[in-house]
């Protein structure tokens, strides 16, 4: 197939992207396809710093060629000769499996035209940001640049680079031997295909499943979960990582698509799932993922750099008892400027737990509310 037909394809196919922010797959290849430039990159967004989420490291220790496959599709369509894959600095074992399937590969003669070269990363989280894996990659410090330009325009040493995440490229080989109206007709129409989605706290299966979209929230607890163990009761679902919003039983019928879950004021992002049941206390998780992300905040802006310190030091006290009504609304107030300011996402969405904490579940925190 030529470029065009390749992109058009995927285009057609309704493909977007599985790291979290659900871009059209093809759309972003065509903006990399029509700038002019003398290098063009493709980068596989293999960070997974996710907590909770293992979907990419299932992908490349099972079928790493699928990987190798569809970065290759994309180098053909964008016309790109050097890919790199950013790998997890946490995942050792798996530059292993990934170097000896690019050699495999190229000793078939697949990888003539195009390279694939493995970057360990060293664990920050917010280098799973697009443009901060670009800097990592680049050997600099690891901090989200200001955009635009994006990365399809001026990416990687300034020129056009695709980044997608490991299961947006695993899904393209299919989406080329098997048609645009075959993908697209599989799960919710907004978000066609198969999402994996791992499973992990409150529930009696703790493990992976790869579902159509149209799959809902209740089911991937209940069906494939098995259910909350010991008869107790649901409390809490967390999707979509340690940013996804708290979400209380009554949206437990929206499908894992991303359109869905934006609507119920929660977030697809990763695919994780986190279920609590009804003996945990929110404050010791808030406080918790809170701390997270003042310790993974690159420093780079002011309000995730300050915002994320000031929230971690309010749940403190909400966690010790020592909170006041007037702490929480600085909270609310603090969250929301976030959310606008911040200039990645990681500062953006830190507040989402806490603020749909605050909406849904209240009575959880132990000061008086106003
Ligand atoms: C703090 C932060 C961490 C991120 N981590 C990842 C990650 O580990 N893997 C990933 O694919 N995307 C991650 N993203 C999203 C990427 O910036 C980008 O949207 C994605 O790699 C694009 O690929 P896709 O279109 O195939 O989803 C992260 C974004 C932010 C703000």
């Amino acid at each position: 197939m030529k470029p065009e037909e390749l992109i058009d394809e995927v285009r057609q196919s309704k493909l977007r992207g599985r790291g979290g922010a659900g871009f059209n797959c093809g759309q972003k290849w065509y903006f990399a396809y029509t700038a002019r430039a003398d290098e063009k990159f493709v980068i596989c967004n293999a960070d997974e710093g996710e907590p909770g989420t293992y979907k990419d490291r299932i992908i490349m220790e099972n079928d790493p060629h699928v990987l190798i496959e569809g970065m290759t599709i994309c180098a053909t369509a964008i016309g790109a000769r050097q890919g790199y894959i950013y790998l997890r600095g946490e995942y050792p074992q798996v530059v292993n499996i990934l170097n000896t399937a690019i050699d495999q590969a190229k000793a078939r003669g697949l990888l003539d035209d195009f390279d694939i070269e493995v970057r360990s990363g060293a664990g920050a989280y917010v280098c799973g940001e697009e443009t901060a894996l670009i800097e990592s990659i680049e050997g600099k410090r690891g901090e989200p640049r200001y955009k635009p330009p994006y990365p399809p325009v001026e990416g990687l040493w300034n020129q056009p680079t695709i980044v997608n995440n490991v299961e947006t490229f695993a899904a393209v080989p299919a989406i080329v031997k098997n048609g645009a109206s075959w993908y697209a007709s599989i799960g919710h129409p907004d978000y066609p295909g198969t999402k994996i989605v791992t499973l992990t706290g409150d529930v009696n299966n703790r493990t992976f499943f790869e579902v159509p979209t149209n799959t809902t929230i209740r089911e991937i607890i209940y069906e494939f979960g098995g259910g909350i163990p010991a008869g107790k009761k649901f409390k809490a679902v967390q999707v979509g990582g340690t940013s996804g919003a708290f979400i209380p039983e009554e949206n437990l019928d929206t499908p894992l698509a991303f359109d869905t879950m934006t609507a119920i004021g929660a977030t697809l992002g990763s695919g994780a799932v986190l279920v609590l049941d009804e003996s945990r206390n929110l404050i010791d998780v808030l406080t918790r993922i809170s701390g997270f992300f003042q310790h993974e905040s690159c420093g780079k802006c002011a309000p995730c750099r300050e915002g994320t310190m000031r929230l971690y030091d309010l749940m403190l006290k909400v966690n010790n008892g020592t909170g006041k009504p007037q702490d929480i609304k600085i909270m609310q107030k603090l969250g929301n400027v976030m959310a606008i300011s911040c200039l990645c996402g990681l500062g953006q969405a830190a507040p989402a737990p806490i603020l749909s904490s605050l909406e849904h579940f209240p009575a959880d925190f132990n000061v008086k509310l106003m």
